[in-house]
């Protein structure tokens, strides 16, 4: 039976990679990550220098058509296949496979899709990561919740009015996938009133970080990896950013 270990990665300082995961990737003989295809990848990047000399490597391309968009059902049966293919290729390789993910693999992590159709069929270990929305807080220098805040986190993917309702109940808020979203983001926040209590960051903990309030920023679009942020003050106006 295949044993596969997935390592949580951290917010992309290799620093922030726990013990237990940077010892199961340095010890791997079989190493597989999730990619675009072109690119060298995210998680990748963050291991780089750490693999054992001899370590084969399985770089999993998302699959890419011109013919079909995105967020459609048909794009949607052709990742469920790519899904389908890897779990069925990981199951049958011999020994252990340690799978790469950034941030937490139970948090919103493409792994999952892989643990769900490998459960019963391997013998699965995930070792936990620090988030990226982690990381991004940290990186803004200051507390993102207090006391009896309740915090939300949305998908920018989210339609617009979903967004409004979310962003008036909440008092800390933490906002991925902003990408193309942008701009239905920065119309939420403003009918939500909150616009300007919101920070971006862009790439926490990596070396390109960046970290600005989002009233401050003209455009319409953002990385891949950013996350919009408002911090909670505890329900105590003496606490503000
Ligand atoms: C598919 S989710 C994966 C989340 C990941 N499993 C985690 O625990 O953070 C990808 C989104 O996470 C956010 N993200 C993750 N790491 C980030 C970082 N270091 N800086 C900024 N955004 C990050 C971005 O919003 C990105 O679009």
């Amino acid at each position: 039976m295949a044993r596969i270990i997935c390592a949580g990665l951290g917010p992309g300082d290799p620093d922030l990679i726990s013990v237990k995961s940077d010892r199961a990737i340095r010890q791997a003989t079989q190493i597989a990550y999730f990619r675009k295809a072109g690119r060298k990848g995210q998680a990748r990047q963050i291991v780089e220098g750490m693999l054992a000399p001899g370590a084969t490597e399985f770089a999993m391309e998302y699959p890419v058509t011109t013919e079909v968009l995105f967020n459609t059902p048909e794009y949607n049966d052709i990742l469920a296949r790519f899904y389908d293919d890897w779990a069925a290729r990981l199951a049958a390789m011999p020994g252990e496979v340690v799978v790469l993910c950034e941030g937490d693999p139970f948090f919103y992590g493409s792994f999952m899709h892989l643990y769900t159709r490998l459960l019963g069929r391997v013998e699965i270990d995930v070792i936990p990561g620090i988030t990226g929305m982690t990381g991004c807080w940290n990186a803004t220098g200051i507390p993102i919740t207090w006391g009896d805040d309740v915090m939300t986190v949305l998908m920018a993917t989210l339609p617009e009015e979903d967004l409004i309702q979310h962003m008036r109940q909440s008092d800390a808020l933490v906002i991925m996938k902003t990408g193309r979203n942008l701009p239905k983001v920065r119309r939420a926040l403003e009918a939500a009133g909150r616009l300007d209590a919101a920070w971006l960051v862009e790439y926490g903990t990596m070396p390109k970080q960046r970290v600005v309030k989002l009233a401050e920023v003209d455009g319409t679009e953002t990385p891949y990896f950013a996350i919009v942020l408002i911090h909670g003050h505890g329900r105590r106006p003496e606490i503000a950013e």
